[in-house]
């Protein structure tokens, strides 16, 4: 390719969530960590730009939540836009600004591309057979109306897409459709929409994406839009026959809306707008100045959406930029089973925050690490633990520890100065040198797991170095070298304070106060004359806190729990603790029961007479609908036998036979498995 083009400033965006249920760790994976990411490097670097996030609070799914809640839309949105908003920002997701599709604002930007579209005579105008309830009423758009996939044979794939295949569907595509709404069989009507005509747009597509952008792509994204290039593109509808949404600014267009998928993208630009208006700033540059750069972060379900079908969009509005690149992730599966809001298959941001205070940095890491970046990836608690010990701990934290210890120990936590250089220092920072670039070039490519490792390697070679080097040894002998030392590994330590930030914010916040020093460029970093000597640092404080087996395995215990209520098997959560002497207080002893009878005109009553070995007595149990008397007499139980007496039905019941109850209700004896003699004790 040509040149490459400068650009003055970038319009960094991130797919705006749905608002009908929380964050979990496949969105952060796949889309807000590495917009974060890269957004933070930007800034480092001194770059202008603005990152763009909000809820998408239209759309199917969240109309379809609202009624199985009995709650209107409005207010599922505002529960989770809400709950969303706040777990980003707690997290550390650096949004300039976290908008909502619901806005007045959102809907009139919205509005205004409809009708300027429609003004131009781009739209197709079309009436054509929909599905249609006669039950409820209401025409079947997208995700009411569900069916077998033509292409995979999966029987619960929407009317939009099959989740199992990830295919795109028209509803007329499904086999044996059904709606969602009634379970009938649904019926054509006619009714009318705008389309917007890809199959015209298809020479400009191939021109500026399967020509433009053949190198700088990720070859998922690139290969994704030339096979829907060459399956040749259809006109696609962007109006529905719902009422939640953007109104179809038309007369006489009751009851019809935006589609979705054309007014969510839009969002970015109403938010840029909202952004705007809080801060007395211009919206327009960022998005209509060619020498801006718009960037869209997205899942690899977004592809067609931001590749093909807005730029569609923007470009015949007339005004607009298109995307320059639109680094799209694969999924992140959790312990080997696709994430599922709907399964409650997922770990929920809200809940790690309150389940690991101050650890966001380590689910930032874990995320980066295991990116899945060029193929879907696995996150497992065991892996998380792993790195949050084995790296995070015992590469970074322990460095940095080491370093500031030595420094107060040795130097009154000044930073010693650095005098004659060994071969073994040059080396160091001659190394050093490198990173900055190296991280960065990484990030330009959107290789962020690259681009971590390479910030780990230089958290490596500072710890490598202090052990080497053994400063701890030198200091009687030789101070002058432990000076040279500490003053190499507290110009690591800064450098790391910048070069981690983007992926660390909080570690390197807590780092730079431990230096005393403020917020640095990323061109600062690479060089050892960060901190001048005599400078004074604080007191060593942990980044990092190992995380123990019991915290791990009460994760995995939480997902086993819902794997089991998943399929329909609920245990009872167990009771508060008691203390041993409680327990010791029980006199339990295996028994034989000898008689049994129904306890007359009770339907759950028997009266059984048992032998303890203490002695022979009489129990009133609540077994009489699970156990016939005679197939009581001569069963092995275990008893109380030291429970106070209690009157039932005029008979006194001595004790209590112990019945385990299964989740239905049935009772069985506990019975003792070798054949003891009566009395025997149970403990
Ligand atoms: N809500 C969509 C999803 O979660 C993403 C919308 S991105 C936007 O898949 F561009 F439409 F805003
Ligand atoms: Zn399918």
């Amino acid at each position: 390719m040509g040149d490459k083009k400068t650009f003055k400033r970038h319009t960094i965006t991130s797919a705006l969530p749905y608002a009908n249920g929380p964050i979990h760790i496949g969105h952060l994976a796949g889309v807000y960590v590495p917009a974060d990411i890269y957004v933070r490097y930007l800034r480092l670097k001194g770059e202008e730009v603005i990152f763009i996030g909000g809820s998408d609070e239209h759309g199917v799914p969240i109309t379809i939540k609202a009624r199985q809640l009995g709650v209107t839309p409005q207010e599922i949105v505002d529960k989770y836009h809400g709950m969303i908003k706040r777990s980003f920002q707690e997290f550390g997701i650096s949004f300039d600004v976290y908008s909502r599709t619901s806005a007045p604002i959102h809907h009139e930007t919205a509005s205004d591309f409809f009708k300027t579209l429609y003004d131009k005579g781009e739209f197709i105008e079309k009436t054509s057979e929909h599905y249609f309830d006669q039950e409820a009423r209401q025409f079947l758009a997208d995700r009411y109306i569900t069916g077998t996939c033509p292409h995979c044979g999966y029987e619960k794939a929407y009317g939009d897409q099959c989740e199992n295949c990830g295919t795109s569907l028209s509803p007329t595509e499904l086999i044996n459709p059904k709606s969602a709404l009634s379970g009938n069989i649904p019926k054509l009507k006619e009714t009318k929409h705008w389309y917007l005509p890809l199959d015209k747009y298809e020479g400009e597509l191939r021109e500026w994406i399967l020509e433009g952008h053949k190198d700088d792509w990720k070859p998922n994204v690139y290969g994704q839009c030339k096979s829907w290039i060459e399956q040749g593109l259809q006109p696609r509808a962007v109006t529905r026959d719902l009422d939640w949404g953007v109104k179809v600014p038309l007369p006489n267009t009751e009851g019809k809306v935006l589609y979705v998928w054309f007014d969510a993208p839009i969002g970015y630009i109403s938010a840029t707008r909202q952004w705007a208006e809080e801060t007395g700033e211009d919206w327009e540059k960022w998005w209509k100045d060619p020498q801006s750069r718009l960037i869209h972060f997205i899942g690899k379900d977004n592809i067609v959406f931001h590749c093909i079908i807005f730029p569609s969009i923007l470009r015949h509005e007339g005004n607009y930029i298109l995307p320059e690149n639109v680094p799209a992730f694969e999924f992140l599966n959790l312990e080997g089973d696709k994430i599922s809001t709907s399964r409650n298959w997922a770990v929920w941001l809200h809940e790690y925050l309150e389940e690991f205070p101050g650890k966001e940095d380590v689910l930032r890491y874990v995320l980066t690490s295991n990116a899945p970046e060029t193929k879907d990836n696995d996150f497992t608690w065991k892996d998380f633990q792993a790195k949050n010990n084995n790296e995070l701990l015992a590469i970074f934290g322990n460095f940095v520890n080491r370093t500031i210890i030595l420094t107060h120990k040795y130097f009154d936590g000044k930073v010693p100065g650095l005098n004659e250089l060994k071969d073994e220092d040059k080396k160091v920072i001659e190394s050093l040198k490198t990173f900055p670039d190296r991280i960065g070039g990484s990030l330009d490519k959107f290789k962020f797991r690259e681009a971590l490792a390479g910030m780990m390697n230089l958290a490596r070679l500072g710890n490598k170095y202090l052990t080497d080097t053994e400063p701890w040894k030198l200091f009687k002998s030789d101070p002058g070298r432990v000076k040279a030392i500490l003053n190499i590994s507290l110009q690591i330590c800064a450098n790391l304070s910048v070069l981690a930030s983007p992926f660390l914010p909080h570690t390197c916040a807590k780092l730079r106060k431990m230096l005393n020093i403020g917020k640095l460029q990323w061109d600062r970093a690479g060089s050892v004359e960060i901190l001048e000597s005599g400078r004074e640092i604080n007191k060593a404080q942990y980044l990092f806190e190992n995380i123990d087996d019991a915290t791990i395995e009460k994760q995995v215990q939480k997902l086993l729990n819902t794997k089991k209520s998943n399929e329909g098997v609920i245990v009872n959560p167990s009771k508060d603790n008691i203390v041993f002497d409680d327990f010791v207080k029980m006199d339990i002893r295996t028994a034989t029961i000898l008689e049994a009878e129904k306890v007359p005109k009770t339907k759950k009553l028997l009266k059984l007479k048992v032998d303890t070995g203490l002695d022979q007595r009489t129990v009133v149990s609540g077994i009489a609908e699970y156990y016939i008397p005679e197939d009581c007499i001569g069963k092995k139980v275990c008893m109380i036998v030291n429970l106070e007496a209690r009157k039932i039905r005029g008979i006194e019941s001595q004790g209590m036979i112990l019945m385990a109850e299964n989740q239905e209700g049935k009772l069985s004896f506990v019975s003792p498995e070798k054949d003891f003699p009566n009395g025997s004790e149970v403990k």
